[in-house]
This record gives C-alpha cells, sequence and structure tokens, in this order.
C-alpha cells in the first residue's frame, strides 16, 4: 500500500486530512524513502523557521532565553506551544530546553532517587532493566508517585517547572498524565539499539503490524518523551543518540525492528552532549537509542519522562475482572463444546483488557518481550490450557495486584 505521511502545518486552517489507512507491510520500509525524509528534513530545516528557538545544533532545536522572553503573555505562551509542536511533528522530532531545571531542584531529586536504587539493591529487589543487560543500569520504575509519596517538598519544586508543563500542554493539551522512570547508566553500559518509543516501539515486528495505518499516524501525539539530565552528559558517558526527522516516515514502527534502517542510524545519529539541569523532549516516533557509557567513573542519571494524553482512555469504568470471571464458565463449556476460535477470541476481546499499560514495572515484568501478559492474553490461556474456574479467579487477581502502583 501507499501511505501518506500525516503532516503538520504551522496553523489549523486544513481543509482536509491526510491520514493514512490500510495496512503496512515489511515491504513498504524503503531505505530509500527513509533517507530523503531523513536527509531532506536536515536540508530544508533553518533556525530562522523557528523564531523561539536559540540555535539548531546538529539539526536539534535549542531553545533558552528566547523562549523564555515570549512565555511571559498568553498569546506569546501560545505562539511558542504552536513552534514546539511544528519542531516535533514536522521539524526535527526535538527540541532540548537549556537548564530547564535548576542545581538545586536536580539534585534534591538525584539524592531521592539514589536513595531509591540504594533501598533497592539492599531489600535485593533491584528492578531489572529489560532494555539492558542484567547490573549495567540502574532503573527506579514508576518514580512519580515514589517521589511524591517519600519527599513530597521535592516533588513540588520539580514539577513545578513550567518548561514541562508548557511543551506538554504544546502537544498533548490540557489533562496529560506524567510518568517517570529513573534510568542510571553506569560506566561500561552499552548503547541501545535504535527504535521507537511507547506504544507501537513497544511491540516486536509482528504486533506492530497488526495495527492499521492510521494508529501508526496517530500513537506518536498521544505520547510526549522527554529526559532530564541530573549528571553533565559529556559526549563519552553516552547521552542518547537521535535521528532527527525520522518521526515523518509513516511506516517507520515497522522498519526499526530491519538492520538496514538500524545500520543507517548508526552512521548518521546525531549526539547533544546535556549539562545538569537540561532537558530533552521528543516525538515518540523519533528514532533513538541511549548511547555507550565510555567513562570511567560518572553514573549518567536521566529522568525519563513519558507523558501521555489524557485521551486514549474509553469513557465508561469497565469491571473486566468480573466481567471476565463470569463469562469463564461459558466460554470453557463453549470450548469443551468444540465452538470455534474466532468466536471466543471476540467474546475474550469484548469483555477481557487486552492492553498491557499502564502496569507496576518492579512487579510486572515483561517476559520474553517488551509488554507483560495482559487480562485477555490470561483469559486466552486458561481457556487454551483447560484451567479451572479457582485456578483462573486466582491468576486474575494475582495479575491485578501486580499491576497495581505499590507506593
Ligand atoms: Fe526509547
Amino acid at each position: 500500500m501507499t501511505a501518506t505521511p500525516l503532516r503538520a502545518t504551522p496553523s489549523a486552517s486544513r481543509s482536509r486530512t491526510h491520514l493514512p489507512t490500510g495496512w503496512y507491510s515489511a515491504e513498504d520500509c524503503s531505505l530509500e524513502d527513509f533517507r530523503a525524509v531523513v536527509e531532506g528534513g536536515l536540508a530544508e530545516t533553518t533556525l530562522e523557521q523557528y523564531p523561539c528557538a536559540d540555535a539548531l545544533e546538529q539539526g536539534v532545536l535549542v531553545y533558552g532565553s528566547r523562549l523564555r522572553e515570549r512565555t511571559t503573555t498568553r498569546e506569546g505562551r501560545r505562539e511558542v506551544q504552536a513552534e514546539l509542536a511544528r519542531a516535533l511533528a514536522d521539524g526535527p522530532g526535538i527540541v532540548v530546553f537549556k537548564d530547564a531545571f535548576t542545581h538545586d531542584v536536580v539534585e534534591a531529586a538525584t539524592d531521592a532517587f539514589r536513595a531509591m536504587i540504594e533501598e533497592q539493591k539492599a531489600a535485593g529487589t533491584a528492578s531489572g532493566d529489560h532494555f539492558a543487560k542484567p547490573g549495567a543500569n540502574d532503573r527506579v520504575w514508576g518514580a512519580l508517585d515514589k517521589l511524591a509519596v517519600r519527599a513530597p517538598e521535592v516533588f513540588a519544586a520539580y514539577y513545578a517547572n513550567d518548561l514541562l508543563a508548557l511543551v506538554c500542554e504544546a502537544w498533548l493539551g490540557r489533562g496529560y498524565q506524567v510518568t517517570s522512570q529513573v534510568n542510571v547508566v553506569n560506566p561500561g553500559g552499552q548503547a541501545q539499539t535504535a527504535h521507537r518509543d511507547y506504544h507501537l516501539g513497544f511491540m516486536d515486528q509482528a504486533q506492530a503490524l497488526a495495527h492499521p495505518a492510521q494508529v501508526h499516524a496517530l500513537s506518536p501525539v498521544l505520547t510526549l518523551q522527554g529526559a532530564v539530565a541530573h549528571v553533565d552528559m559529556p559526549v563519552e558517558t553516552g547521552p542518547t543518540l537521535y535521528l532527527p526527522h525520522s518521526q515523518k516516515f509513516p511506516a517507520g514502527y515497522v522498519a526499526f525492528h530491519q538492520p538496514e534502517f538500524t545500520g543507517y542510524f548508526l552512521e548518521h545519529f546525531v549526539q547533544l552532549p546535556l549539562a545538569k539541569g537540561d532537558a530533552a523532549f521528543f516525538n515518540p516516533a523519533l528514532f533513538h537509542a541511549a548511547g555507550t557509557n565510555r567513562s570511567a567513573d560518572v553514573r549518567r542519571m536521566a529522568n525519563l519522562l513519558q507523558v501521555s494524553s489524557g485521551f486514549g482512555r474509553a469513557m465508561e469504568d469497565v469491571d473486566r475482572a468480573a466481567a471476565s470471571k463470569a463469562l469463564f464458565g461459558v466460554l470453557s463449556a463453549q470450548a469443551a463444546g468444540g465452538v470455534g476460535e474466532r468466536s471466543l477470541r471476540n467474546v475474550v476481546a469484548a469483555s477481557a483488557e487486552d492492553y498491557a499499560f499502564p502496569t507496576n514495572l518492579d512487579r510486572d515484568q515483561p517476559i520474553g518481550g517488551l509488554a507483560p501478559q495482559t487480562q485477555a492474553e490470561l483469559v486466552w490461556q486458561a481457556l487454551s490450557e483447560g484451567w479451572g474456574a479457582a485456578r483462573f479467579e486466582e491468576a486474575l487477581d494475582a495479575q491485578a495486584a501486580r499491576r497495581r502502583s505499590a507506593v
């Protein structure tokens, strides 16, 4: 199929959308097309197109004093937000805010995060990191509510940050939901392979291909990805590698699994050093990867902020566990009686939760993939393995308990 990229414009005056529909295939992933998007974007982008930015460094827009001057009025704020959204959608796909957080605020949060990591180690619960080899990284999953509960004054100082609110509103509108994962890459910690991020970036290629093209276009506008530098991050410490403009390749959630694309990434990425308190925000569809920490002694700490649209949820709260328990007897009998798989799966799809997030990544860790088992997958496992009702209900309750935040 031919998919048309969803292109953003500076104004909201478009008369029709160009939303791609249909299905991607691995054959849609032409490296030549990808290069045209990336290299064309780099060639066309100038600092003058982004009047609120201070600099264009290695193809990345850097914001500081010019942005701050403009955000003192409501009109100026909206103008800045429109520019940021344009930069994230149709421009480089990444913006850096210099000195976004003051050092005292960052250091207070760093102390709290380090204490959490030490406690995890002491308790023997240091969480695995499914993105890296065991031991190379330290992680604090679910760090948002952990910080709020542990150090509310530190939290209040940290999340009072207006640049964070500015860019979250610019991309997601109001009602956004902040989550935070602290990531410490220790000396010797290896680079990640190039990828895109949540939602479709957390799927393997087959799972991504099971979603139609319009979902590939819409997923990036439902999440904003950010990173706050908690230490100085010169290049040898491995700050994140980015490929500006790569967010505009329509089939990118399929392509990043293919070696010719990761190979191209490795030859063309940019890597900006960050100073303590700087923050980078990027379109989750941007190809990126954490870098190798080649320093002797810098434990590279970033607070990764994954901010979600308030949308993407159903209008009604549904007790899907209760529904699944009630239906289990009927479905078990149907399965034993030879009712077809499609019919059974349709009932499970209409009743059980078949999305793995949000969850508690300390306790509900992915096994053999990037996403933990969903409720619907558990229902299906129980049906196909012929479990009894008691075993099923116990497993369903245990899964629900694992998924809840436990601060
Ligand atoms: Fe990532």
